[in-house]
């Protein structure tokens, strides 16, 4: 298994030349997801960040989104809205992204559908 040390090592070397120009994050408005936007955007490395998210954590991440651009300005991070348990919103958040982007660089996957899952296969035939 890497060690904490490594990936410390590792994550030192990320700068403008090496850093994921253009990131997705569905999940990135709590736990694994959203510190993970922070250290990246706290390398001071220019990135554009899309940050999928659900209507309901719309308000709450307009502070984090504000507190990014201080860390680093050079960081772009766009909200994205998307609940992706449903496949048209996942549908339609890529190509929001595919229209802007011809490539992107890291995705990033923590959004933990396993439970909403479960009361959306009840009320929608469009549940992943
Ligand atoms: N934390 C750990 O130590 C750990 C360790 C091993 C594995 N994991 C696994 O890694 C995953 C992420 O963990 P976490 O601690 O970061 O979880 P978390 O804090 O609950 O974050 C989950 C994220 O997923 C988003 N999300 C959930 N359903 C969504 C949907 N349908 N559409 C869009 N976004 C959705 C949540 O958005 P909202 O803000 O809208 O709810 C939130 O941003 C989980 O599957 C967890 O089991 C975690």
């Amino acid at each position: 298994m890497v060690s904490y040390k490594e990936i410390q090592a590792s994550n030192a070397l990320i700068n403008d030349t090496t850093a994921p120009r253009v990131a997705v994050f569905v999940g990135g408005t709590s736990g694994i997801g959203m510190y993970t936007i922070r250290a990246l955007v706290g390398t001071g490395a220019s990135v554009r960040i899309y940050h999928v998210g659900r209507p309901s954590s719309e308000e709450r991440m307009r502070a984090f989104v504000q507190e990014l651009h201080a860390l680093n300005p050079k960081a772009e991070v766009i909200w994205t809205e998307g609940e992706i348990a449903l496949l048209a919103e996942a549908k339609s958040v890529c190509e929001t992204v595919k229209r802007k982007e011809p490539r992107i660089n890291l995705l990033f996957l923590s959004a933990d559908v396993a439970q909403p899952l479960l009361s959306l296969v009840a009320v929608t035939s469009c549940a992943m």
